[in-house]
């Protein structure tokens, strides 16, 4: 696992070798309210690539709304829809793929992740996620509770208990607070640059 990023923009894992065909499709892991959506979309406009939301996916898939898939189906239902999204859209080239914040959860779809695409963490503190969250519009109809915990105890308990699965799939990690989503794209990219040279 790489070192503690503190501050830092970047912080690569060093542990992972990056091989050219991970570059196939880039994945934006990261906890909900982290700009996954926002950064994917910006990112594959500048490389002429296609965005594909994992959530609009699956809430496609189902013909409902992930807060209606959870609370007439139950989140073990959602996550059995999420990694059969996730065996579909990991069979795209050129894309740029927006994960779900719990998408790294199953050892199978980390697993899909790492075989198929260089994958980007994007970490941000508790307390911006739930500011975040607040204010997106999203956030209604794509982020039900995951816990009985009020909002900002459940965000700081699952970054911890996810912390570890976020490091195991990502190949960079990003510290996104106080960044615009320009800047964050841009680090990306910039990221990407080096990772084709080496
Ligand atoms: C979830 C995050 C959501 C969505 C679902 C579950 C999670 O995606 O997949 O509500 O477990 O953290 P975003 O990270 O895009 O909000």
């Amino acid at each position: 696992m790489g070192k503690s990023d503190g501050d830092s923009f970047f912080c690569s894992q060093p542990r992972k070798m990056v091989s050219m065909t991970k570059f196939e499709i880039i994945y934006l892991t990261g906890f909900r309210g982290t700009g996954k959506t926002s950064i994917g979309t910006l990112l594959a406009k500048s490389l002429g690539r296609t965005v594909i939301d994992l959530d609009g996916v699956v809430a496609a898939n189902a013909g409902k709304s992930i807060r209606e898939i959870f609370q007439q189906d139950g989140e073990s239902s959602f996550r059995d829809l999420e990694t059969t999204a996730l065996e579909s859209v990991a069979q795209t080239s050129n894309s740029v793929i927006s994960l779900g914040g719990g998408a790294v959860l199953r050892d199978i779809n980390r697993s899909i992740i790492q075989s198929t695409g260089i994958c980007f963490w994007l970490q941000c503190d508790a307390e911006t996620i739930a500011e975040r969250l607040q204010q997106d519009e999203a956030t209604g109809d794509q982020r039900p509770a995951l816990t009985k915990l009020d909002e900002l105890q459940e965000i700081r308990q699952l970054l911890q208990t996810r912390q570890a699965k976020y490091e195991d799939v990502a190949d960079h990690r990003i510290n996104t607070k106080g960044r615009s989503i320009e800047q964050v794209a841009e680090a990306i990219l910039e990221r990407l640059t080096q990772d084709r040279a080496s």
